[in-house]
């Protein structure tokens, strides 16, 4: 057992590369893809930890890392002050059990063939919970009625359920075994955007109830601003920035952070109005091959030559609980060095221009042909 001060996880210095092969015949490895590349988080009991960032920067599969389903290629994952890789057979089960996750797509992680009743007591059954069938029975009714859905509906399958229905039957599921952390992998973006608010409110309802802890995970600022107590900023798998949720969103301090933020509407008329975007210079480079020194040096306004360009950024504590991963951040913030143009810096990286944020990801998705809706508030 650790001390209740202890965080819930911790991951240190965790590493997913997934091999690229190529060739007919010789199946040969040619390269990488860093999808994680040496994260370092904690998440403490009872709280919410938000991971954002553009597509593709490794955000889910840090999330599929520290549940196990997908097998790091280095460093730690610790729950409950337990190393995850250490544990095999009847003890990894446990520790599955503990550890549960809420995806995006219901429909898709809902199997179409099983009614409401069945995909929430087959957990039960599996792991031997709830007593006899009259238990599982009461434990399914109870499940249901935390995520407020009739126990009239037990019956149906999931192809009759509204979105945020199913994502309730989710989110049903994964309580079912009584876990301890939750992650949510873009557990609203699917979801029409009066309905995102509702599921948003029974998450944290149900933090409040169970004293769950949860790692959400999305690509949209407003949801995680919302529900998290400290939200982390991730660029081609490393966390650029780490912060108390509402420190992060009034003083980002990684240019990157602050190119993100700068993207999102205000809903004061004034205020957006004057806001200010930083548009980046190019795309997201390749996670198979990325840049030297600061990944994020390729499209940063503030790049400095030749240390941006040579020498990686430690993730450094600037203010209590705020980290940040710039050679440069005190001098961005106190405003000593000024930023390039955004036409700049793609002359000098011979590279176009263009916008990140929600915009960005809602255009990369229609010309790149997307299959799954991505809305936002
Ligand atoms: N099983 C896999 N094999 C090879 N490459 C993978 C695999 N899973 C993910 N990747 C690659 O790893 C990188 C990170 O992917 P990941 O899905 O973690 O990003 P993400 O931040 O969750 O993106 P999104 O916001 O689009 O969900 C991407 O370049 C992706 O193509
Ligand atoms: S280290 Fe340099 S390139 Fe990286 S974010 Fe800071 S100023 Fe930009
Ligand atoms: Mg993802």
């Amino acid at each position: 057992m650790t001390a209740a001060g202890e965080p819930l996880l911790r991951v240190e210095g965790l590493r997913v590369h997934f091999p690229i092969r190529r060739g007919v015949f010789f199946d040969r490895t040619v390269g990488h893809v860093r999808a994680v590349d040496g994260v370092d988080l904690a998440i403490d009991r009872g709280t919410t930890y938000g991971l954002v960032g553009e597509s593709g920067c490794g955000k889910s599969t840090l999330g599929r890392a520290v549940l196990r389903l997908v097998e790091p290629t280095g460093g730690q994952v610790l729950f409950d002050g337990t190393d995850v890789a250490s544990l095999k057979g009847e003890a990894l089960r446990t520790m599955r059990r503990r550890m549960q996750m809420v995806f995006q797509d219901p429909l898709g992680s809902l199997d179409p063939r099983q009614d409401v009743e069945s995909l929430l007591s087959e957990p039960l059954r599996a792991h031997g919970l709830g007593g006899g069938t009259a238990g599982i029975a009461g434990r399914v009714r109870e499940l249901m009625d935390a995520v407020g859905l009739p126990s009239a509906a037990l019956r149906r399958y999931p192809h009759e359920f509204s979105g945020g229905q199913r994502q309730r039957i989710g989110i049903a599921r994964a309580i079912s075994l009584e876990p301890d952390l939750l992650i949510a992998d873009e557990p609203v973006s699917a979801l029409d955007v009066s309905v995102q608010a509702q599921v948003v409110n029974l998450l944290e309802e149900l933090q409040r109830r169970l004293g769950l802890t949860y790692l959400v995970i999305a690509h949209d600022l407003a949801v995680v601003r919302h529900i998290s107590d400290v939200v982390g900023v991730m660029y081609l798998g490393s966390l650029v920035e780490q912060a108390p949720s509402g420190v992060l969103y009034d003083e980002p301090l990684h240019p990157y952070t602050r190119a993100l933020m700068s993207a999102v509407p205000v809903p004061d008329p004034v205020v957006e109005e004057r806001r200010e975007r930083i548009l980046l210079a190019g795309d997201l480079p390749s996670p198979a091959n990325p840049p030297s020194g600061c990944r994020f040096h390729t499209r940063c306004p503030w790049r400095q030559e030749t240390r941006c360009d040579d020498e990686v950024p430690v993730l450094r504590e600037l203010a209590p609980g705020h980290l940040v991963s710039c050679h440069w951040a005190e001098e961005i913030r106190d405003g000593v060095l000024a930023p390039k143009s955004p036409e700049e810096v793609a002359a000098i990286q011979g590279v176009t221009v263009r916008a990140t944020g929600a915009e960005a990801i809602e255009s990369d998705a229609l010309v790149q042909g997307l299959d799954e809706p991505i809305e936002r508030r």
